[in-house]
């Protein structure tokens, strides 16, 4: 699969930004980040981050696909890419969290097999400026989901 470990200084912005539009929220993560672009013909079409949490836990953070490149199951194989990688370096579980407005996202984790394990209430409003939107929808509160990964 071509996708590959690529330094945090040269991960594209305007791809994380795709995924979370506050960039000082994108800058307090980034740097503590695994980032793994999707390449295709030299392009980047997508790419994720790893962030270990705690212990054992590793979180999939800032899954984005260019638009041009969407529907086509390039996320699909970057969330078994990640699952893959946090299993190789030895974390017991996966998270992720998404916005309770983000249908697509939470299809995509559910297919991939993670469950909804909690609601971190009201993140979109606490962390953020401005409203964001999803579908049309103001996103407010974060859907934790988790697999585990023995
Ligand atoms: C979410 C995102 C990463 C999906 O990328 P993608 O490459 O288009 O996704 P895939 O083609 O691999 O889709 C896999 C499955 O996810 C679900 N899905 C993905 N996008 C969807 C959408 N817009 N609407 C409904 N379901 C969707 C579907 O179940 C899909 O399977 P299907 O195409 O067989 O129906 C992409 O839309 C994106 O970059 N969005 C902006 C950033 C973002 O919101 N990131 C998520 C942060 S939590």
């Amino acid at each position: 699969m071509p996708v590959q470990e690529t330094p945090h200084e040269i991960y594209p912005l305007d791809l994380l930004l795709l995924a979370d539009p506050e960039e000082s929220v994108v800058r307090s993560y980034l740097s503590r980040s695994l980032c793994f672009t999707l390449n295709i013909e030299n392009k980047i079409v997508g790419g994720y981050l790893l962030l270990p949490t705690r212990p054992g836990t590793m979180e999939l953070v800032n899954i984005a696909v260019y638009e041009e490149y969407q529907r086509r199951g390039y996320a699909r194989q970057l969330v078994s890419h990640s699952i893959a990688e946090a299993k190789t370096r030895g974390a017991k579980t996966i998270e992720v969290g998404t916005a309770d407005s983000s249908f697509g996202p939470l299809a995509l984790y559910r297919g991939a097999g993670f469950r909804l394990t909690g609601v971190d209430r009201d993140f979109f409003v606490r962390h953020y400026s401005e409203p964001v939107l999803d579908n049309g929808i103001q996103c407010r509160d974060m859907l934790r989901l988790t697999l585990d990964l023995d």
